[in-house]
């Protein structure tokens, strides 16, 4: 297995992830929901669709920027928001929010980050961010994150709709990886056999917290529970709507919804007024009867494409990925887990090299395409 410096796709830097982490951890990224078929089909279904390339077209020249929501991107990609990922590598939202603006690309940042709002703006700086907003039940909690997130300077709020209960995460059970978290004896021995984690959580003053959250009157009970069930408990269920139209009154900014999978429910948004639709499972993390997203693309896209941009996340792994989902009429594609990989492995830099890979591979592929542009790539690159 190479450094994460010389890995040489994505599934390298999740080697890498898995070999620098305590299991419970890395099971916690990488893992779904109940059979994982979710998680799963997020990826085979950009094995399923193949490309019909063109040939004889000049490629000596490849431009790979874009618009996304308006603003310009150096790759159509977005940095997916993952939350208490600290837990990995002290700082790992720093480091990815660090590593986004370097390659100028927008970056999510999860109300369950281990920094603060404030902190990874500054980190930042002149790079596009957005703020993923989960609706906790106490709502005044929830508006005065809004608040925050548009004095940081997030152009964009992300407010995610398909978690109203954490999803059934089996890794997490059997590892116990439950809140409040306490050890097994195996799991403080294997700690021993992950040196570079343990010195680093141990340098940093132990495990992070969640920052944001500060202050915030937790309902978790003293069962156990899974953290994604932790993080279920404190989230309104009851939210619809009609809280979605409070939030766009509230938001001055950009409001993109993640977690739609339908295209009645892509019109109900838009028409509500978001600026944007983010198709998505959570990774394969909630639903895991979920179609995969790529699939559920083409029927969005129609309903809403022409209004809005639609983005999805899930399974991205390729740079041909990036291509197949243009393709098939999303703006951008966006990721979870690579950068995540990435910054398990070796922080900025691992989180700069999961960009550098896929920013390659779409060169590439884009030049075997026959296709120097990002306007060039459409739906008659499709095969069948
Ligand atoms: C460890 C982890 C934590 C996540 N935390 C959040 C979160 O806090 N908020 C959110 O909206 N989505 C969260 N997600 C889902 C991602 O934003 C995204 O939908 C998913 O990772 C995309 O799939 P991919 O990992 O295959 O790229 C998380 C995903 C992972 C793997």
């Amino acid at each position: 297995m190479p450094h994460f410096s010389s890995a040489v796709n994505i599934g390298d830097l999740r080697e890498c992830a898995k070999r620098r982490l305590p299991r419970a951890i890395f099971d916690f990224f990488d893992g779904g929901a109940e059979d994982e078929i979710a998680l799963r089909d997020n990826r085979a279904a950009y094995e399923r669709v193949r490309l019909a390339p063109r040939v004889l077209r000049d490629v000596s020249k490849i431009d790979m920027s874009c618009e996304i929501l308006g603003g310009p991107s150096r790759l159509p990609l977005v940095i997916a928001p993952t939350g208490g990922i600290g837990i990995a590598w002290p700082g790992a939202d720093v480091a990815i929010a660090r590593a986004a603006a370097a390659y100028g690309v927008p970056y999510t940042l999860s109300t369950t980050a281990t920094a603060t709002i404030e902190a990874v703006a500054e980190a930042n700086g002149a790079g596009r961010r957005w703020f993923q907003l989960y609706i906790l039940y106490d709502r005044a909690f929830t508006d005065k994150l809004v608040e925050r997130a548009w004095a940081a300077g997030y152009e964009a709020l992300v407010v995610t709709v398909d978690l109203p209960v954490g999803g059934k995460r089996e890794r997490d059970s059997y590892n116990r990886f439950v809140q409040p978290f306490r050890p097994r004896a195996w799991q403080i021995l294997e700690a021993f056999t992950k040196p570079d984690w343990a010195l680093r959580i141990l340098a940093n003053g132990g495990l992070p917290t969640l920052e944001n959250l500060r202050g915030f009157d937790n309902k978790k009970s003293d069962t156990l529970v899974s953290i994604s069930s932790a993080v279920g408990q404190n989230l309104d269920s009851a939210f619809d709507y009609t809280g979605l139209k409070r939030l766009r009154d509230l938001w001055k900014g950009k409001l993109l919804v993640k977690g739609v999978a339908r295209a009645d429910d892509a019109e109900r948004i838009v028409q509500l007024g978001a600026d944007g639709i983010w198709i998505s499972n959570h990774g394969g993390r909630q639903l895991d009867a979920a179609r995969a997203t790529l699939d559920s693309l083409p029927e969005i896209a129609a309903a809403v494409g022409a209004k809005v941009p639609v983005l999805l996340d899930g399974g991205v792994r390729r740079g041909s990925d990036m291509i197949k989902a243009r393709a098939l009429g999303a703006q951008a594609v966006c990721a979870g887990r690579p950068t995540l990989y990435g910054a398990s492995a070796g922080g900025e830099a691992g989180a700069l090299r999961a960009l550098a890979i896929l920013a390659d591979e779409l060169h590439r592929n884009m030049q075997l395409c026959g296709t120097p542009t990002i306007a060039d790539i459409d739906r008659g690159l499709i095969a069948g």
